[in-house]
C-alpha cells in the first residue's frame, strides 16, 4: 500500500528534519540518517553552500545508495561581508555547533552598524538515481536585532527578525508560521515544484 517516493534528508540535526517533514507532509517519505543506520559525521570542507550540500547528498548517495537531499544553510550578514556564510555552524572558535558563542559573536561583531541587513540562505541538493541531480534555493530577507528573543527554533533563529514577519524573530513564531516565509521552507516548495515537474 505505502507506495511514497523514499527520500533521505542527510543531516543529524533534529530542527531541520523536522521543518522539512512539515512542509513535505504527507507527499513523500523523509527518512532519517538514522532510518539507514548512518551515525557518520559528515565533513563539510566546501567553500560554498552549494559544494557542501554536494557534498552531503554525495556521501549518502555513495556509501548508503539510498536517492537522498541535503540542506546547508547560511546567515549572509550585509555590514560584515556575507559572513558568517558558509561558516555559520562553526562561526565561533571552538568545537562543535554552540549556537549561543555564534550568536554572541555576531552580535559583538555587529556593534556599532548601522546596516543590520542581513539573509538566510538555503540551498537543497538532490541525488537521485532516476531523477538526476539537482539544486534548489530559498532566501529569507530580514535584520538582525542586538538582543537574543524568543525560545523556538534553533540557530541564530533569536536574533533573526524577516521581513514578512510582523517584527517577530523566527524564534518567537510557530513551526508553521516559521515555515510559511523561511528559507528552509522556501527551499523545500522548490524542492517539491521540481519532483512534481520531474516524476
Ligand atoms: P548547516 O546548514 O547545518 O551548516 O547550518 C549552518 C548554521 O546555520 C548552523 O549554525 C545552524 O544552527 C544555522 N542555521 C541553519 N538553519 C537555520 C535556521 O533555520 N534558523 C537559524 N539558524 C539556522
Amino acid at each position: 500500500m505505502e507506495n511514497k517516493y523514499k527520500l533521505v534528508f542527510a543531516t543529524n540535526n533534529a530542527h531541520k528534519l523536522s521543518e522539512l517533514r512539515a512542509v513535505v507532509g504527507d507527499s513523500l517519505s523523509i527518512l532519517s540518517l538514522a532510518d539507514i543506520d548512518c551515525h557518520d559525521d559528515i565533513p563539510e570542507t566546501g567553500s560554498t553552500l552549494e559544494e557542501n550540500s554536494m557534498i552531503k547528498a554525495r556521501w549518502v548517495k555513495e556509501k548508503y545508495g539510498y536517492d537522498c537531499i541535503a540542506d546547508d544553510t547560511g546567515l549572509e550578514v550585509e555590514a560584515l561581508n556575507g559572513e558568517p556564510g558558509v561558516r555559520s555552524a562553526r562561526y565561533a572558535p571552538g568545537e562543535g555547533h554552540d549556537s549561543k558563542a555564534n550568536m554572541k559573536l555576531l552580535l559583538s561583531n555587529m556593534e556599532g552598524k548601522e546596516n543590520r541587513n542581513a539573509r538566510f540562505r538555503t540551498v537543497i541538493t538532490l541525488i537521485s538515481d532516476t531523477l538526476g541531480t539537482h539544486t534548489v534555493e530559498g532566501i529569507v530577507n530580514g535584520t538582525i536585532i542586538t538582543k537574543e528573543q524568543g525560545e523556538s527554533g534553533f540557530g541564530y533563529d533569536p536574533i533573526f527578525v524577516p521581513v514578512e514577519g510582523d517584527g517577530l524573530t523566527f524564534a518567537q513564531m510557530t513551526g508553521d508560521e516559521k515555515n510559511a516565509i523561511s528559507h528552509r521552507g522556501r527551499a523545500t516548495r522548490a524542492l517539491l515544484a521540481l519532483l512534481e515537474k520531474l516524476c
